[in-house]
């Protein structure tokens, strides 16, 4: 057992105890000089992660928070939106349009497939009046990584707003925020950045923007024009969760030390022993074209005869290693290893020696010479 919890969940991910210091220090004054310094040294920063020359606000609120600010500062009641989903998280930001009232037409894909680029043009092709797409560019349900340059170049050709969910994604996967012209990115701070719940970040492209000014949807917390406007000023609208942010000002430095290359190839590799490590023990992998599967979770097929929650209890209790179960209709066809932010090859080797150690006790034998 470890002193502390193999946490191979995705998000929230294990938090460095730097970062853990910094978020117990004494509050400051939400409109004071050492809050306006932090909040434009890390938003600063973040415009260096998501590769972009457009202001990233910072949302108090969790990644879904985000989703809804992406939603409701772009579009008004009745526009004609398309949302590609692959799996729940795809599922969740088209109910969040619905929920506001835009007319969503679904591209669905089965759960562990990517979406194709060519079937988004085509659908935009099909229907000259939506006026924005929502993708998911990491599906943490399934563990897949959905080909977002492609997807972003045939939106781009047809004009039209592109909205991301990137929560599980950037600061972890590439992703070129102007190059590839997006418009709208939303991440949490629970993920790749190694900071506990709490803050969304938001990008809005100069065509977000136009759209904000005529959007019509109703908000008020999550109102961009008013996070923008006071963002420039050092503050944020309303009480923020000034400890999050004393958190994601430590860990920004250390992501900057270590430099996203490096954290790609990192996460890249990493995945790949997670991979290679579960199929060696004789399991499947959700997602079975390899080129789309993702490099911050892992999904794996639970074998026949082994119930999900057993597995997942034993190796908690045997072995202190946390995994997640599976979401919506994979709820106890799969579990999932988390490997993004703050995860070491040693990390993944203790998860794959628990896994080794409890597959063969909860009904599944390894197969002989594995
Ligand atoms: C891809 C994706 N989108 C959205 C969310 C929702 O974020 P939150 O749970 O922080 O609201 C998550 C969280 O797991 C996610 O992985």
């Amino acid at each position: 057992m470890r002193d502390t919890p193999n946490l191979r969940i995705p998000g929230p991910t294990p938090v460095p105890a730097d970062v853990l210091e910094a978020v117990a220090r004494p509050m400051v004054d939400h409109r004071g000089r050492e809050f306006a310094a932090l909040i434009g040294r890390v938003a600063e920063r973040l415009k260096e992660f998501y590769l972009t020359k457009d202001d990233v606000l910072i949302l108090s609120a969790s990644g879904t928070g985000g989703l809804e600010a992406a939603v409701v500062n772009t579009l008004s009641p009745g526009d004609r939106v398309l949302a590609v989903t692959i799996g729940a998280f795809g599922d969740r930001f088209a109910a969040i349009a619905e929920t506001f009232g835009a007319d969503v037409t679904v591209l669905p894909y089965e759960w562990g497939e990517a979406a194709r680029a060519e079937d988004v043009s085509k659908a935009l092709a099909g229907d000259p009046a939506i006026k924005a797409v929502l993708v998911t560019h990491n599906e943490t349900s399934t563990g897949l990584t959905n080909p977002l340059e492609e997807i972003a170049l045939v939106v781009r050709e047809a004009d039209r707003l592109l909205l991301v969910d990137a929560v599980s994604s950037l600061g972890a996967i590439p992703l070129d925020t102007d190059g590839w012209g997006l418009d709208v990115v939303v991440t949490g701070s629970q993920k790749g950045w190694m900071v506990p719940p709490g803050l969304a970040f938001i990008s809005l492209s100069e065509r977000a923007w136009k759209a904000n000014e005529s959007a019509r949807m109703p908000r008020f917390y999550f109102d961009a024009a008013k996070h923008r406007d006071l963002l420039h000023k050092g503050q944020t609208p309303w009480t923020p969760t000034v400890s999050v942010f004393f958190g994601l000002d430590v860990a920004l430095e250390r992501m900057a030390v270590e430099g996203l290359e490096s954290i790609h190839a990192r996460h890249a590799a990493i995945a790949r022993t997670v991979r290679d490590g579960v199929k060696a023990l004789g399991l499947e992998l959700l997602v079975a074209d390899e080129r789309y599967a993702s490099s911050t979770v892992t999904a794996v097929r639970c074998p026949e005869g082994v119930e999900v929650k057993a597995l997942r209890t034993a190796l908690e209790d045997e072995h202190g290693l946390v995994v997640a179960g599976g979401q919506g209709k994979l709820q106890g066809k799969i579990f999932r290893i988390g490997h993004l932010g703050l995860v070491s090859e040693d990390d993944i080797r203790h998860a794959l020696g628990a896994l080794a150690a409890v597959l063969p006790r909860v009904g599944f034998n390894i197969p002989v010479g594995r």
